[in-house]
């Protein structure tokens, strides 16, 4: 579950890519927590037969995955990456290294609602260190003059600042989905919202393709397009 508020209960991702049929060659969970590794390691044991396919690393993905993403062979591997943080873990640069393998089809649960609309304060530019890490994770500081306008009705006391938030979930979406079209050769426009109980938008399950072969990359789009539409 991912916390109380999220409406729908899934079934864990990490037991879910080891039922798929045919297997995968190899199975890498990168957990940084040393309980949820136990949790993953409870998993393996219910997957003897998967045993030597599973790998669990304790690690911060977005140290593992840039080091991961140096050392595979990009002619001959292919893998499919899902980044499911609680948070805003996930920074532009870790995708700009995911996209340069031209290997790796990502899916990325985006916290749109949690994360970055959360972070941007509604009356002024959020403090300093707000903004920059909204910047890390848009990858551009854009943001500022994307999602916040001179104020509608000045204050002529000069007591409010002359900007206010203009943002809003489905902006916040468009927006990243194009930032992805800018470094992933394929991206499904079609990505899937997931909101909680109260029906707030909170999360954007995002599908993208670093393989730029036409054939490889428009197959992979349709699939992923026609998982987002069924859901
Ligand atoms: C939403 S949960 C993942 C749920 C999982 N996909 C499932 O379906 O069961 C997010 C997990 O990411 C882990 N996590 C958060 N930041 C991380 C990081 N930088 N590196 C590795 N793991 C991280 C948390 O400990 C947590 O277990």
């Amino acid at each position: 579950m991912r916390e109380p508020d999220v409406a729908e209960v899934l079934k864990g991702s990490a037991r879910i890519a080891l039922e798929v049929e045919p297997p995968f060659h190899s199975y890498i969970f990168v957990e940084r927590s040393a309980r949820k590794c136990k949790e993953l390691e409870a998993l393996k044991a219910e997957y003897p037969a998967r045993a030597e396919r599973i790998h669990i690393e304790k690690a911060d993905a977005s140290v593992f995955l840039a080091e991961w993403c140096n050392q595979i062979d990009r002619r001959r591997s292919r893998a499919v990456v899902f980044l499911d943080p609680f948070g805003m873990q996930v920074e532009w640069s870790l995708l700009e290294t995911l996209a340069a393998t031209q290997a790796v089809d990502l899916w990325l649960l985006v916290p749109l609602g949690m994360g970055p609309n959360r972070l941007m304060t509604r009356d002024d530019l959020p403090p300093e260190e707000w903004a920059n890490k909204l910047t890390r994770f848009f990858g551009s500081d854009e943001w500022r003059s994307r999602f916040y306008r001179p104020r509608a009705q000045p204050d002529l006391f000069g007591e409010s600042s002359p900007v206010e938030k203009n943002a809003g979930f489905e902006g916040l979406a468009d927006y990243f989905v194009n930032r992805l079209k800018e470094i992933f050769p394929g991206v499904a426009e079609n990505p899937l919202v997931q909101r909680n109980s109260r029906n707030s938008p909170m999360f954007l399950l995002c599908f993208a393709t670093a393989n730029p072969k036409p054939s490889t990359k428009k197959a992979a789009l349709d699939i992923a397009k026609h998982l987002l539409k069924e859901r």
